[in-house]
């Protein structure tokens, strides 16, 4: 036992009160900061909003928040009518559900605020530079078509880890 209940204060229990309360804070930032590390290293973020795992991966994987900025998701869900050529359209709760998952966990890499937000992971300068050692012959196989085929290469892409270890280009 940590303490004698015939002693016990409410003063101490206050005090032991905000020093869980402190601690629980100190977690939440640690994760915050691995998260902005996650850009670079590709592993799944801490959360996953359920509408967004399942609407978003219905064409394609979804596409983890942090690899675009949060206008860039704004820009993106406001034109899901005509979604690169598809119609992705949601009805207005989902939707704005979405949009508030995207926003706060997007990248929060400085980057250049546009006119006309880039709608493309595969366009930014982070995805070209990261990928710059990716031959042609490997973005022109058959198996990856396009560049926005992340699972083509990235074998664990679907669970939101991009990780180098889990890379594969195909044959
Ligand atoms: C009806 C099918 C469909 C649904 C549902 C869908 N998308 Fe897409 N999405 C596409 C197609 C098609 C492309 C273009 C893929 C390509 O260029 O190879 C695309 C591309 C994208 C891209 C750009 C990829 C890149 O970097 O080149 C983003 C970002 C994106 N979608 C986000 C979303 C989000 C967020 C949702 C959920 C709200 C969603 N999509 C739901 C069909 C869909
Ligand atoms: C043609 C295969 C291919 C496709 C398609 C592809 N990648 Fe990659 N990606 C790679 C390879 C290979 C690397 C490792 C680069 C290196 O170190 O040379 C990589 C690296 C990465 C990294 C850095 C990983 C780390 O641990 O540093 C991230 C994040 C990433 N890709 C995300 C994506 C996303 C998101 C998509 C889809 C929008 C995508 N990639 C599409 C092949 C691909």
């Amino acid at each position: 036992m940590l303490f004698n209940y015939k002693n016990f204060s409410p003063m101490l229990f206050l005090v032991m009160l905000a020093m869980v309360a402190m601690m629980s804070v100190a977690q939440v930032s640690n994760a915050r900061a691995d998260d902005d590390e996650d850009e670079d290293t590709g592993h799944r973020p801490a959360v996953v909003d359920a509408k967004w795992a399942s609407e978003c991966s219905a064409c394609h994987v979804a596409y983890p928040a942090r690899y675009l900025p949060a206008e860039s998701w704004r820009a993106i869900m406001a034109g899901l009518d005509k979604h690169f050529g598809s119609n992705a359209s949601l009805d207005a709760a989902t939707a704005r559900e979405i949009t508030a998952y995207l926003e706060q966990n997007a990248s929060t890499r400085k980057h250049k605020v546009s006119a006309k937000p880039v709608l493309r992971i595969t366009e930014t300068r982070w995805f070209k530079s990261e990928h710059r050692e990716v031959a042609a012959r490997h973005w022109k196989n058959s198996k990856v078509k396009s560049r926005a085929n992340c699972g083509a290469c990235h074998t664990t892409a679907d669970k939101g880890d991009f990780s180098e270890d889990n890379v594969k280009r195909p044959k």
